[in-house]
């Protein structure tokens, strides 16, 4: 379970604002890495969430595709969305990482997409022990050679963000629950991964609204992004009041400008790595 997100009650609005827009980077990752065309692999989501990115590579037909996640609320949605094929062998499992209940050396490629930070609320900023037995975990039901994509975002991403600086106590806080770029390459090679490629994406198009400059005002909009449920009460009233004057004042566009740094910081990090 998320330790910082009611994925049941948000499963509700997800899809209105969350896409997929780099599943076709994880796809050539896997291609390229196993060698082998979507249509020949075993794929497992783990958190799949809606099953956005899933979505995507069902239209491939791989010869199996899982998805795995805690929360019911998103695994319904996401069983609504894929329907059966004739060749895929779908299945959807409700489980709880760190622990991923399927045999050894069952798949041919992994994807954990915008997941490690929900799995364990991270007391200190230094050491995620839950997000090393999930990665364990994935190591031991990967194939010999099996590649695992992950998306996530680090406290380096954030940076870029151009709301963080309205409420510099949340972005702190949210922080600490990020391993950073650094400690996922050193926790995957530890788990007995051989890294191969990093990226950074740009596209702040996983959340389309990301632009929307008055966004933060409307708890819509904040909804659906995690990062806005670590914020205190008294935080979103103060966040609420200097929007609100710098909008009135006339220059919300200069401000987004200025502390928008997606293009040179990238949105999320992708990691690629091979099971040695
Ligand atoms: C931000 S969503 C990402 C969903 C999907 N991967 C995507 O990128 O659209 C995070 C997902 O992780 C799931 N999750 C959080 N903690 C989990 C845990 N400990 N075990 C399994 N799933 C978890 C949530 O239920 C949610 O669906």
């Amino acid at each position: 379970m998320s330790n910082i997100t009611d994925y049941n009650e948000v499963s509700r609005s997800y899809d209105s604002v969350r896409k997929a827009p780099d599943a076709h980077i994880l796809k050539g990752l896997m291609e390229n890495l196993t060698g082998k065309n979507t249509e020949d692999l075993d794929i497992i989501d783990i958190g799949c969430g809606t099953g956005n990115y899933s979505e995507y590579f069902f239209q491939f037909e791989p010869r199996s595709l899982c998805l795995m996640d805690a929360s019911e609320g998103m695994l319904n949605k996401a069983k609504a969305k894929l329907t059966a094929s004739c060749r895929t062998q779908l299945s959807f499992k409700q489980a709880v990482l760190p622990v991923i209940p399927y045999e050894d050396n069952s798949f041919d490629a992994g994807m954990i997409n915008h997941v490690l930070h929900h799995i364990q609320k991270n007391p200190n900023g230094k050491s995620f022990p839950a997000v090393v037995q999930t990665l364990n975990e994935t190591h031991r039901i990967l194939k010999p050679g099996g590649v695992l994509t992950i998306i996530a975002e680090t406290p380096e991403n954030l940076e870029g963000n151009w709301y963080t600086n309205l409420v510099p106590e949340t972005t702190k806080r949210w922080r600490n629950i990020l391993p950073t770029h650094k400690q996922i390459k050193r926790m995957l090679e530890e788990s007995g991964f051989s890294l191969k490629s990093t990226y950074k994406t740009l596209m702040a198009s996983y959340l389309p609204n990301y632009d929307n400059l008055e966004g933060p005002l409307h708890e819509s909009w904040r909804n659906v992004n995690s990062f806005w449920s670590l914020c205190t009460e008294a935080e979103i009233q103060n966040m609420k009041q200097n929007l609100t004057q710098i909008k009135n004042e006339g220059t919300l566009q200069a401000y987004f400008e200025k502390h928008d740094k997606i293009y040179s910081v990238g949105a999320y990090d992708i990691f690629a790595a091979i099971k040695l």
